[in-house]
């Protein structure tokens, strides 16, 4: 019988979209305009795109005639009540609260929750979750496992959060405490997964004090092939059965559902509680809009609702987890340094070891992002001190915990040639590494300053070939 070994893409291309090719000469100038910051560039000037998987996802011909059947009534849409019926069968949740994108909801629900006093705990606070627990005047705490600090650690779980540790800052901080948040899969950590046994032993602890429990789940369904895949006794269910039960062992969640449900856009907020939903939606009906649309149109909310439900099939998942650690494994053959192992929305290249001359304080991710882009046109994102560290009062900068560049991988966009070209690209890149240096901030805003900074090279110029 053919037992083939290639997993493919399991879907056929319907729709092209030419990719942009540049000269060499023509990104150096375009990178020289954007004073060397990625997220300055005119998206033309990329040839492969891997900035973010958040909100790039190529919706399926399901979603598109959802959008047709999109209704756009103000109040009481069909499409709302089919997109609250998809998050409530995943969730449990009782009240469903639509929001234009995750940062919404986290806006929303920290302003209710948060606070002058308060702790959050995390595994990894994203930077925008991170960005809004602080902006209510609360205190964000990480509290991820130590291997999960370590790029080298092969733990098959990395995002799992540390409850020994939440146990004493739950004690200690009793009453200041307005829930224990678990992001699955760990963003900023790297993209890995979060088992479900930590998920049970924090909702024990979180029990034990009394403490509700929220998950950030933008990448719910690839924690829950992680889960399928790496823990014992897990192998035979299917995913959504994985992920009903980590949603059952939470009291709330909130979704940028521009990442696994297959959005351009969209989010949720998900509650059992009702007085929370009720401040929550009051909340919404300030900001974003009246409770059965909030923010979004009501054909975004029925494409939302189809990608909830295919981003749990099997074959879907096999081969976004497989695809990706395909570019890991080809990137870890050559000896390119590495957070290790592949996580599940993007590879991530370790930068203080590609870049060992280089320190933390003079951005090494950010050269070899800069690299990547002037030489080859590929777009990643740096996730390390420019992102987490800042700007010390003597002008120096202060490292983040680690720096990493990350090639996150947009669903259903790529196929297994354009990420070969990726993987010649990095190469190429770290070849020349000796030849390159660090980078410098030039100017920052008060607040989520990888944005919008400007950079210069320090004893090297990118932009000569
Ligand atoms: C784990 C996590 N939480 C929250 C967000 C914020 O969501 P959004 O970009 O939709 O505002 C993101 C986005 O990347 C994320 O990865």
């Amino acid at each position: 019988m053919f037992e083939p070994r290639t997993i493919i893409e399991p879907f056929r291309v319907k729709v092209v979209e030419p990719l942009p090719r540049r000269t060499r000469a023509a990104r150096a100038e375009a990178l020289q305009e954007a004073r060397f910051n990625l997220f300055a560039l005119p998206a033309a000037e990329v040839t492969i795109d891997l900035m973010t998987d958040s909100g790039t996802s190529a919706m399926s011909q399901e979603q598109w005639a959802g959008i047709m059947r999109g209704d756009e009534s103000y109040a009481g849409a069909r499409s709302y009540y089919r997109f609250r019926d998809a998050v409530r069968s995943l969730t449990g949740m009782k009240h469903i609260v639509p929001t234009h994108q995750g940062r919404a909801a986290e806006r929303i629900l920290f302003t209710v929750l948060g606070g002058a006093g308060k702790v959050v705990p995390a595994n990894t606070h994203f930077d925008t979750t991170r960005a809004n627990v602080e902006a209510s005047g609360a205190e964000a705490v990480d509290l991820v496992i130590e291997e999960g600090t370590h790029p080298e650690s092969e733990h098959p779980f990395k995002g799992d959060l540390d409850v020994a540790r939440l146990d004493a800052l739950l004690a200690e901080r009793a009453g200041a405490v307005p829930m224990v948040v678990v992001t699955v899969t760990n963003n900023s950590g790297g993209g890995q997964p979060v088992s479900l046994a930590n998920l049970r032993a924090v909702r024990e602890c979180c029990d034990r004090h009394d403490v509700p429990l929220f998950l950030d789940c933008a990448r719910f369904a690839e924690n829950a092939w992680f889960i399928r895949m790496r823990e014992d006794g897990h192998g035979e269910r299917t995913p959504r059965d994985i992920a009903e039960e980590m949603f059952r062992l939470a009291d709330g969640a909130w979704m940028s559902a521009k990442k696994d449900a297959f959005g351009n856009i969209g989010g949720f907020l998900a509650v059992n509680d009702d007085g929370l939903a009720e401040q929550c939606r009051n909340m919404l009906i300030l900001t974003e809009g009246f409770p059965t649309y909030g923010g979004l149109a009501g054909r975004d909310l029925e494409a939302l609702a189809i990608g909830l439900e295919e981003v749990l099939e099997e074959d879907y998942l096999e081969y976004r987890i497989r695809s990706t650690a395909y570019v890991w494994e080809c990137l870890d053959r050559i000896g390119v340094p590495l957070l290790r192992p592949a996580g599940g929305h993007a590879v991530y290249l370790e930068a203080r070891g590609f870049l060992q001359h280089v320190p933390p304080a003079d951005l090494p991710g950010q050269s070899i992002s800069v690299a990547l882009f002037v030489e080859g046109g590929v777009r990643a994102c740096e996730i390390g001190t420019v992102m987490f560290g800042h700007t010390g009062p003597d002008g120096k900068q202060q490292p983040g915990a680690m720096d990493l560049v990350r090639l996150a991988i947009p669903r259903r966009v790529y196929t297994q040639s354009h990420m070969d070209y990726v993987v010649e690209a990095v190469a190429y890149v770290y070849e020349r590494r000796a030849s390159m240096g660090g980078m410098r901030i030039v100017d920052e805003p008060s607040a989520l300053r990888h944005f919008t900074c400007g950079f210069e090279p320090l004893d090297w110029d990118p932009l000569v070939a």
